[in-house]
């Protein structure tokens, strides 16, 4: 596709483009199937350019029907044009000159939704990172910022919506039966983000002053007849608007921002500059329909585009090695938001929860590759979580480092220095150095080094003394491509707690910098001695998880207890339970798989039963204790050698002793907590849901029997509860006539809206055990399965190879060749979304011999296709490796 396959492209290799692109005015007569670009581009060449040195355009797969230099026919011989590339010799030395290019394309053709197609008759674009190279040649690279002005032409009735960057100029009637818009963008942007959308939408609008007191138009576009399920989005988007405002002095810079739904999207959502296009999935919500993730989500995603308009568009990236520049800032920057609009300390749980379940095993993988990379094949594959969210921790470790006020200043300083450039990590890291006159050479390791920091932890209390010893030592794993690692700048949050629930404040300290609450581990080994220290402190090292790395600390299980019982941080308590149920767990797996009965310590069910009974603490922190960990979290735990079942076997022995020791206490949770009144999708509320649920679930275990599980589905005024229910009655009781029915309600239900049948597929797709796969080829028989639509192969194949770790990996293999033959059958339509999904096999090298080898074959197969695409060819040949 856009590289050949097998090029691969090297940070060190770059430089700025020879000729400088000034203007841009697109031209589209859009037409299903034959849809004519006209691109007129003016340049001139860069000063100190060799001036024999040709243009040269970057296209793919394009039909150029049309060229013209400043506004004449040109020469043939004076130009080459292929469908990836166009170069044009003899231009002028330095004065500007214009290309004016023409190309035919087939946007209902287009099933890669790369640059320019159609979903559900609504003409969108996709452009970053190199689908404007679809649409027209062009130097398509973020470090070519450029004025665009965009003509729209279209046929009226079906189109009557216009739409693209910027601030509408005007439009009118245009011949017969078609009409036209045009739309100029004052700032300058790299053709990324680039966006056009025509089509025939319902509109809800709002309006926003912002604190300079301009007014800003809000229109969010939905198909016809969702209008009201765009509400919450709305409100979404101003308090995002707001709180940019407040936090980071940010205001918005047009006179409109829109936003767009459509249904066939290969991401999450898109920040095309002023006009944003989403995953309808990350719009639409309302109490029947949506979960209580879903609101979360909509919220977390709304802001995140909305606050890349001032981290990723007025500031972008140098190149695409510098991916974590925009989307690493702009995590942090949305996990702040929903931290402030929600519970911050179960949102820093559920973060970690995250990041642990999907970036920590692939830093631990084949895929593993630094948050900021020096070569890649396939940028697509990049848009990873070690990006994301990895470069989100750094961006936060960068924070806890300065301070809130140091990082603020660092943040004016950029926005300050780096306002309409196309930036570097370097350049962003230098403006925290420079603010704040600290040093970060040592830091800037996180963006380079790859893998997750093992920071082995043990200490000593010397009661006649009265000193606390503790003794750090770091070590990163090796990672492709990377086995020699140097050691890091760690910021580790810490506290000395003391018998009675206070924290004990040391006298003096030596052997570690010590900022606040704040221990700069830096070398590879150190020794930190406290004195002063009254009795035993039980530590409690990496509050909030202010770094991303793995500890090896064998702490008592009743120091654990303690700090899950006591400790001011409620992150930390979580991670105490968690650090405390998972030896457990493990044990249980071996146990189970040796064919041992398995046994459960009562401390651990003790502790979790009073914390989820303790109505003191906030629900949605209950919630999260109660969920032990998962099998993939058990599974990372133990490493290698891995075998599902018997992971899957011991945690449910686990789990029964829990749900029988503490029913009568998961009886009461799930009567009080009921939701009360009408139904509102506020944090609190949701807690209260996310309670009952969990309660739910246990009882499910201790009862036995279906019943309670289907009255709570069929008593449910809301979708949260609904498929919570649905979920127990499918995991637990998969045979159960009560769970036929409920599954066949909901389907009937919900029959004409695919976003809930997503849900409905997906909870199907993750029912434990072999007869999953089967369960999930049924489905894609399914009228309501369709393999064109990213949504719905997600929800069905995408959940059953993610999350459902028993079905998924049978001992026979089956649900690898299963897997194989759907890479290879989506690979030609929509290369990204088979990539994407042959990540969920990144860890098969832990499993167990004869699942490994299963995998390893299936795997082979693929690599075996035909004509692959350099997408998923780039992440087989990785994981092969
Ligand atoms: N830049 C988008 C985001 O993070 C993600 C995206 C990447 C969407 C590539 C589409 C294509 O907000
Ligand atoms: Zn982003």
């Amino acid at each position: 596709m856009r590289t050949e396959n097998g090029q691969i492209i090297h940070l060190a290799d770059y430089r700025q483009t020879d000729f400088v692109l000034e203007r841009v005015d697109l031209t589209f007569e859009l037409d299903p199937t034959e849809t004519k670009v006209e691109a007129r581009l003016i340049f001139h060449r860069r000063e100190g350019v060799d001036t024999a040195a040709p243009l040269v355009l970057d296209g793919d797969e394009l039909v150029m029907t049309g060229l013209l230099f400043d506004q004449m026919e040109i020469d043939a011989a004076r130009y080459d044009a292929t469908p990836d590339s166009l170069t044009i010799r003899d231009l002028p030395a330095s004065e500007p000159f214009e290309i004016t290019i023409t190309t035919m394309i087939n946007p209902e053709a287009n099933t890669q939704l790369m640059g320019l197609y159609r979903s559900n008759g609504v003409y969108c674009t996709q452009c970053e990172a190199e689908g404007f190279r679809r649409i027209t040649y062009f130097p398509d690279r973020p470090d070519v910022l450029a004025v665009y002005t965009v003509n729209i032409i279209a046929d009226k009735a079906s189109c009557p919506l216009l739409l693209s960057n910027g601030n509408f100029l005007g439009g009118a009637g245009y011949g017969e039966g078609k009409h036209f818009a045009a739309w100029f963008d004052p700032h300058p942007k790299p053709s990324y983000l680039f966006a056009l959308v025509a089509g025939d939408l319902g509109v809800v609008e709002d309006a926003f002053t912002t604190m300079s007191g301009r007014e800003v138009t809000l229109k969010i576009y939905v198909e016809h007849g969702k209008e009201a399920r765009a509400a919450y989005a709305m409100d979404a988007l101003k308090r995002s608007m707001k709180w940019d405002e407040e936090v980071f002095g940010r205001e918005y810079d047009l006179d409109i921002f829109m936003i767009v739904a459509v249904s066939d999207f290969n991401m999450g959502a898109m920040e095309n500059k002023g006009l944003n296009v989403f995953n309808d999935k990350y719009v639409l919500a309302d109490p029947e329909t949506a979960t209580d993730q879903d609101y979360a989500n909509i919220e977390a995603i709304i802001a995140h585009e909305y606050f890349h308009n001032w981290t990723g568009n007025r500031v972008t990236c140098r190149d695409w090695f510098q991916l974590c520049l925009k989307e690493g800032l702009t995590v942090y920057r949305d996990h702040e938001f929903s931290a402030d609009q929600r519970s911050r300390p179960v949102k820093r749980i559920a973060e970690v929860r995250h990041l642990k379940s999907e970036q920590f095993p692939e830093d631990a993988g084949p895929l593993a590759h630094p948050v900021r990379p020096t070569k890649y094949r396939e940028i697509n594959n990049f848009y990873t979580t070690t990006v994301y969210e990895k470069g989100s921790e750094v961006t936060r470790m960068i924070a806890t480092i300065v301070g809130k006020d140091g990082f603020k200043k660092g943040m004016d300083l950029y926005f300050e220095r780096h306002d309409g450039d196309a930036a570097t990590i370097e350049d962003f890291v230098k403006c925290f150095e420079d603010a704040n006159g600290v040093d970060l050479a040592q830091f800037s390791l996180w963006y380079h080094q790859a893998g997750t920091p093992l920071v082995s932890v043990s200490c000593a209390y010397d009661h006649a003394k009265g000193e606390f010893t503790l003794s750090l030592e770091q070590m990163i794993p090796p990672t492709p491509g990377q086995s020699v690692k140097e050691p890091m700048h760690i910021p580790l949050r810490f506290g000395l707690l003391l018998e009675d629930g206070s924290e004990a404040k040391a006298a003096a300290v030596s052997g570690a910098d010590i900022t606040g609450d704040v221990l700069h581990l830096k070398e590879r080994r150190q020794t930190v001695t406290f004195s002063g220290i009254p009795s035993r402190p039980v530590l409690v090292l990496n509050r909030s998880f202010s770094a991303p790395v793995n500890l090896h600390f064998e702490q008592a299980p009743a120091d654990l207890a303690h700090i899950a019982r006591h400790d001011s941080d409620l992150f930390s308590r979580w991670q105490a339970l968690n650090d405390l149920a998972l030896p457990s767990l493990v044990e249980a797996a071996s146990k189970a798989r040796a064919g041992e009965t398995v046994e459960t310590s009562a401390m651990l069910a003790d502790t979790l039963i009073a914390i989820a009974g303790d109505e003191s603490l906030e629900p949605a922190f209950r919630a999260q204790a109660l969920a032990l960990p998962s099998e993939s979290d058990i599974a990372r735990e133990l490493g290698s050698n891995n075998d599902p079942d018997a992971i899957r076997t011991g945690r449910e022995a686990v789990l029964a002793f829990i749900a029988n020791r503490g029913a009568e206490v998961f009886a009461t949770l799930f009567e009080r907590h009921r939701t009360q009144g009408a139904f509102t999708p506020d944090a609190a509320n949701a807690g209260h849901r996310a309670l009952r649920n969990a309660a739910l679930s246990y009882l499910a275990v201790s009862d036995g029997t279906p019943a309670r599980a289907a009255e709570a589905f069929a008593s449910a005024d809301n979708m949260t509860d609904l498929s919570a229910a649905l979920t127990v009655l499918a995991h637990r009781f998969p045979a159960a006539t009560e769970t036929a029915e409920a599954l066949e309600t909901f389907r009937a239900r919900f029959a004409d809206n695919a976003l809930v049948i997503d849900k409905w597929f997906a909870i199907q797709s993750t029912i434990p055990g072999d007869g999953a796969l089967a369960r999930v080829q049924a489905l894609m028989t399914s009228p309501h399965f369709t393999k064109s639509n990213p949504n719905r192969v997600r929800a069905l194949v995408g959940t059953f190879a993610f999350s459902n770790p028993t079905g998924f990996n049978r001992a026979d293999g089956a649900g690898y060749r299963f897997l194989a033959e759907q890479i290879l059958e989506i690979d030609p339509k929509n290369p990204q979304l088979a990539a994407r999904i042959l990540t969920s096999m990144r860890s098969w090298r832990a499993l167990e011999a004869v699942r490994s080898d299963h995998a390893r074959n299936a795997l082979r197969t693929i690599a075996a296709g035909e004509k692959l695409s350099s997408d998923v060819s780039d992440i087989v040949e990785r994981m092969l490796k």
